[in-house]
């Protein structure tokens, strides 16, 4: 017997002894003969070392290969308890949010602040460690656009920002309630302007530039903590001074505001809207590069990102020349690009500027 790295296995080696999480949850039983899959099961589940016996059997036939249920990130979220839950309590909670805020813009009702974020912390709180929020709102591309369910998707990344940002559990609970009422003043927009696929025309950009004084004047009239009020007015203000409505910089822009910033950014780009697809999160990450850091809060962008990118180690990819590929080292220096495992192939992207993540599998 033998101790190997997961790097080190071969199709045919048998495992010589049982396999577990860190969790003490058995992962691969005693006797088991590797194959491609679940060598990748192995490394999935961030195992590093295992025993294995002296001599290799003969590799599995191709239809026992066939037979394993493949093992994409994908699958691996979607068939969790945590998420089937999640899509429940989501759709429950974006309806929930939709008819509070209609009654709010329309009818002049109370905001009930307090209620609509504990129904989004409870769902929060439902979730474990894995797969985390980002996970699973990856894996709800199929939603509509609506700014009700953009709203969500902001407090729930404000959420998970704010936690990675270590701040307190009051601070965590306002990042999200920032990230909910953010976009309240689009409720007051035009709806035709607010859903049209494509560009905008002049006209129709200035009147959805309004939106974060229409809702601060709106959570005005309302009884709510002052961050809340700034974080509507002052999410695309922008670091550097290039934001609207007012062109504030730096620390005159309210901290929550600079969270919802990033979280904004993120889920406009990540979710699937009516005029494309949802884009991939490293193809994000590389917008975020391209575009600078100086637009954001450093601090709290380097932290998202990187965290971000720790979400995704060990996932299947596909890259822009069609190959699958998973990702097994993180670039510090250039998290859009880390190195990713071909076959026996390792490829550091950062070394090939022609070749990118295209998909997550
Ligand atoms: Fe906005
Ligand atoms: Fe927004």
């Amino acid at each position: 017997m033998k101790r190997l790295t997961t790097l080190q296995l071969l199709p045919g080696m048998t495992i010589a002894e049982d396999v577990l999480s860190f969790d003490r949850q058995l992962i691969m039983r005693k006797g088991t003969v590797l194959n491609d899959n679940l060598i990748t099961k192995l490394d999935l589940y961030n195992v590093i070392t295992v025993f294995v016996e002296d001599s290799i059997a003969p590799a599995p036939s191709a239809k026992e290969i066939a037979d394993e249920p493949p093992v994409s990130y994908t699958e691996r979220v979607q068939n969790t308890a945590s998420f089937r839950q999640f899509k429940e309590d989501y759709s429950l909670n974006v309806d929930t949010f939709k008819n509070a805020m209609n009654n709010v813009v329309e009818r002049n009702l109370d905001l009930d602040v307090d209620a609509l974020l504990s129904d989004t912390l409870t769902m929060i709180n439902k979730a474990d460690k894995w797969p985390g929020i980002l996970d699973m709102l990856q894996n709800m591309q199929a939603f509509d656009d609506s700014t009700f369910t953009h709203s969500l998707n902001v407090a729930l990344i404000c959420n998970v920002l704010a936690r990675w940002l270590k701040l307190t559990p009051d601070q965590i609970e306002m990042a999200t309630a920032c990230g909910l009422f953010h976009d309240i003043g689009k409720l007051k927009i035009p709806h035709a302007i607010i859903t049209k696929p494509g560009k905008l025309d002049a006209h129709e950009y200035a009147q959805i530039q309004k939106h974060p004084i229409l809702g601060y004047q709106l959570l005005q009239k309302q009884n709510v903590d002052d961050h809340i009020r700034n974080a509507a007015l002052m999410h695309h203000e922008r670091y550097d001074g290039g934001g609207y409505p007012m062109r504030i910089s730096g620390k005159q822009i309210d901290p929550y505001a600079r969270i919802v910033a990033i979280a904004d950014v993120y889920d406009a780009m990540t979710a699937a809207r009516v005029y494309r697809g949802p884009l991939c999160p490293f193809r994000v990450i590389e917008i975020f590069e391209q575009e600078g850091f100086q637009k954001y809060d450093v601090e709290y962008l380097l932290t998202f990102l990187e965290n971000v990118v720790n979400t995704y180690l060990q996932c299947d990819c596909k890259l822009s020349d069609g190959r699958k590929a998973k990702i097994i080292f993180i670039n510090k220096d250039k998290l859009s690009r880390p190195t990713v495992q071909c076959g026996s192939e390792y490829i550091k992207l950062a070394d090939h500027p022609d070749l990118t993540i295209e998909e997550l599998l």
